[in-house]
């Protein structure tokens, strides 16, 4: 379903892959975020309760939350970059300029890109321009405006500039693939920094060669440095600037197939970052200048100036569509095709969040299963301490009926014994009472 012609996606295009998967494993982080905020609070609310929830039980979920909010935001910023490195002028601007089909970087003879200018895709309807100096974006009203305002910021070779281009200009940068460019690898200082400041989460590497002489040994030391410090990366070969191979038609397939060794046998036998079969797939010949002419008039509707295209061109611009939906499968390859023998991007790039969110994910459940288990034993523990408390209950009862009985007997016998002296004293009384009576008769 993909028009190779003019290199648009269609909906099924692999590097939309990388979109839907991060859709899909952002949605995910949502869901996990949410849990993660309910079982906080309700942990917080038990909390009181004392034996049930564990002060670390707390405490771990209250990390998760930061973490999955870490995940979150690396999620935010997660796209694909694609650095393209090559010696100066051989052209890198002008592949980026033809693949975003916009003349937006700027190009010419000579020593051009002076630092490193990264082309990533913005909502905004405005282009800008973001330094690492000035946080303030630089408003940029056209192309023409662009190389403005980069000749009127400070350059330092090892800084780079953010330049931020509508999405809605250019489809790749709706896919969420970042472009970097660089200046010329013959021209930097050092280049240790470099790689590690600017290649180290590169996905994929493009080196554009000069197809008019030969890869240089500069060239190849900077990948040498670049695959020992990254596990196999992704390299593509662009041999460009083909079109001169026009004027030589005698010499083509010689030179071709002499490059297409070169190339093979550095990536293969020298990186041995893919295997010579593989490698063949990484290589192209190509003109960036053609293909960037051809598209800038047919985004704007315009004939191509005649003059502007050489004897051939057509298979050359077909070869660059090769270039970029070989690029667009390595970026998304065996997303869904488990078989694919290498990793690819997307997986590198997502699967340590998967495994970050399914490990949060079964922790929380065992703090949440914990928490049951102690308050199911609160529970019982509740009943029992019921129970106990009954039977003394009962206990007192039938002490205090005792009791009562006791009292009850007591207090009759002393009332017995009352009425038993009383009577006693009365009978007394009038047994001295009838003697007295009787001495009186007397
Ligand atoms: P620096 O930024 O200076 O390192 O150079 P660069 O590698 O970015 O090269 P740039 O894209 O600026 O191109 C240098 C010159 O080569 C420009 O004048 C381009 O128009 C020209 N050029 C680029 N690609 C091709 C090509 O395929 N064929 C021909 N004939 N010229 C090209
Ligand atoms: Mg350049």
């Amino acid at each position: 379903s993909r028009k190779l012609g003019n290199g648009r996606q269609s909906p099924t295009s692999p590097l939309k892959l990388f979109g839907l998967a991060k859709k899909r494993i952002n949605d995910i982080f949502v869901d996990i975020s949410k849990y993660m905020h309910e079982t906080n609070t309700f942990l917080v609310e038990i909390a009181q309760e004392e034996g049930i929830v564990e002060q670390a039980q707390g405490e771990q979920t209250a990390k998760y939350i930061e973490k999955v909010r870490g995940i979150q935001e690396m999620l935010g910023r997660d796209r694909m970059k694609v650095a393209f490195y090559g010696r100066t002028s051989n052209g890198k601007s002008t592949v980026i300029n033809a693949m975003l089909r916009s003349k937006i970087l700027p190009t010419g003879i000579g020593h051009t890109t002076n630092c490193f200018l990264q082309v990533e895709g913005t909502d905004s309807e405005e282009a800008y321009i973001l330094t690492e100096d000035q946080p303030q974006p630089l408003s940029v009203q056209s192309i023409s405006g662009l190389a403005h305002a980069l000749s009127t910021v400070r350059l330092k070779p090892d800084s780079t500039i953010h330049i931020c281009w509508p999405k809605n200009k250019c489809s790749l940068l709706k896919d969420d693939v970042i472009f970097l460019d660089s200046p010329g690898i013959d021209l930097s200082p050092d280049m240790d920094s470099w790689i590690d400041r600017h290649c180290l989460d590169a996905d994929v590497f493009v080196l554009v060669a000069n197809a008019e002489s030969t890869l240089m040994q500069t060239e190849k030391n900077f990948f040498h440095k670049v695959s020992t410090k990254l596990s196999k990366p992704n390299i593509f070969i662009l041999n460009n600037r083909w079109d001169a191979s026009a004027a030589e038609p005698e010499m083509q397939e010689e030179v071709k197939q002499q490059h297409l060794e070169r190339s093979v046998a550095f990536l293969a036998d020298e990186l041995k970052v893919v295997d010579r079969f593989e490698a063949e797939s990484h290589v192209f010949f190509v003109s960036a200048r053609e293909t960037l002419v051809t598209r800038v008039h047919q985004e704007t509707g315009t004939p191509t100036p005649s003059g502007a295209l050489l004897e051939g061109f057509q298979g050359r611009v077909f070869e660059f569509c090769n270039f970029e939906r070989k690029f667009e499968e390595c970026i998304s390859q065996s997303v869904y095709l488990q078989e694919c023998i290498s990793q690819s991007a997307v997986q590198t790039k997502f699967e340590q969040h998967t495994a970050n969110g399914k490990l949060i994910t079964s922790d929380v459940r065992m703090i949440m299963e914990s928490v049951f288990e102690a308050s199911a034993k609160r529970k019982k523990c509740c009943q029992q301490e019921n129970h106990e408390a009954q039977d003394k209950l009962d206990y007192t009862a039938k002490q205090l009926n005792l009791l009562s009985a006791e009292i009850k007997d007591k207090i009759k016998q002393m009332t017995e014994e009352v009425e038993r002296k009383v009577s006693n004293a009365f009978t007394e009384e009038i047994r001295r009472l009838a003697i007295l009576v009787d001495e009186f008769d007397r």
